[in-house]
């Protein structure tokens, strides 16, 4: 075995990504199907498509564009922040994602050694964001749904502690049941936002960050920041963004609407863990389940359950609830999601009652 002497230890020191080792589990397991990661099955708007394949010859296409974003798009994202999430008192800058938004903001409102405080079951990649700055004092605060504080509340305890908060508003339009999205807006409240899976756009690699326009200083450090990790988002991408943004939310709803099926059938999939196992699911793409007592490690159940039983899940412990497992209801289409879920259920029911049989 090699050593780490040479690497630096906030990255040894950083948890493996586990969408990397669920891809390596995929790579060696055959006729696996995915309920992993989290992605929408569809692609973007035709129309901002077909679109963008005509401005690819376009010289600003190929150059560096402002660090804040093209814009046109930084223009077209103020308005939607303003009609849909009654943000009106916020500025834009356009990222690589909103995974490259969150390390920005780590970056620019967090020093090495700083306190933080997330809820389990957390985005894993936040986490570790954190812990590759030298973050590494993180509380997590507990998952039962009935033990969670308001948004309000929280915003109100950061405020009085003189703390940040940050709200990731990547599923802004993944809600269901009649529930609704809302966002908060203060001098303490940065709020991030995606395009990957709003309009399928994964790849493109665009996301935004929302934050306070009455914060001194606070563009200027972003800008560091910004100006070191992508120089500025992908330009092509931002141009499918803006394209997109005119299909507009019902586009969008169009789609996440449909994924109610999906949900359900993995709801009824997961019933061999029995009653109150299974949460989550009224926003999102996400079911979170209690294993059984005597399945502590998550991730050999997520082993055996790809090798024995071909479809894929993510181990709880990843999202800070071991004993748990996580499972997508976005990523496939029905017909799919119908295969993975007698699969899954197969697989669940052998683990009940017999467990990991080889
Ligand atoms: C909560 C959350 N935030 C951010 C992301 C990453 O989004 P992006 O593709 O915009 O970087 C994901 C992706 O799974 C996510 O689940």
């Amino acid at each position: 075995m090699g050593s780490f002497a040479k690497l630096a230890k906030r990255a040894v020191e950083t948890e493996a990504p586990v969408m990397v080792k669920i891809q390596e589990l995929l790579r060696g397991a055959k006729d696996v199907m995915s309920l992993a990661q989290g992605v929408v099955y569809w692609q973007p708007p035709e129309s901002a498509m077909n679109k963008v394949k005509e401005i690819i010859w376009e010289p600003s296409i190929s150059k560096y564009g402002s660090d804040d974003g093209i814009p046109e798009l930084r223009e077209a994202l103020l308005e939607k922040l303003r009609r849909e999430n009654k943000l009106t008192k916020s500025s834009v800058m356009v990222t690589a994602g909103a995974n490259q938004a969150f390390v920005n903001l780590v970056l620019t409102l967090c020093d090495a050694g700083d306190s933080v405080v997330m809820y389990a079951p957390y985005y894993f990649n936040a986490y570790m964001s954190f812990q590759m700055t030298g973050v590494t004092d993180i509380l997590v605060g507990g998952s039962d749904p009935r033990h969670f504080i308001q948004m309000l509340r929280i915003s109100e305890l950061c405020k009085n502690a003189g703390s940040w908060l940050v709200v990731d508003n990547t599923y802004e339009y993944f809600m269901y049941d009649g529930m609704e999205h809302y966002c908060l807006e203060d001098n303490h409240i940065v709020n991030l936002f995606s395009f990957s899976k709003a309009y399928g756009m994964m790849g493109w690699r665009v996301g935004y960050i929302a934050y306070p326009n009455g914060t001194a200083g606070f563009h200027d450090q972003l800008l560091k920041v910004q100006d070191n990790i992508p120089i500025c988002a992908s330009i092509i991408g931002q141009h499918l963004a803006l394209y997109s943004l005119e299909a507009g939310p019902e586009w969008i709803r169009e789609r996440v609407k449909d994924l109610v099926k999906n949900r359900e059938l993995l709801i009824k999939a997961m019933s061999p863990l029995g009653e109150d196992a299974v949460k989550g699911g009224e926003g999102a793409i996400y079911l979170w389940a209690k294993l059984p007592d005597n399945c502590s490690d998550d991730f050999e159940v997520v082993r055996w359950l790809a090798n024995k039983h071909g479809v894929a899940v993510i181990p709880g412990s990843a999202s800070g609830g071991p004993g748990y497992i996580r499972v997508s209801f976005g990523g496939l289409k029905e017909q799919d999601t119908m295969l993975a879920a007698e699969r899954l259920k197969r697989g669940l029911q052998e683990l009940v009652t017999k467990g990991m049989v080889q």
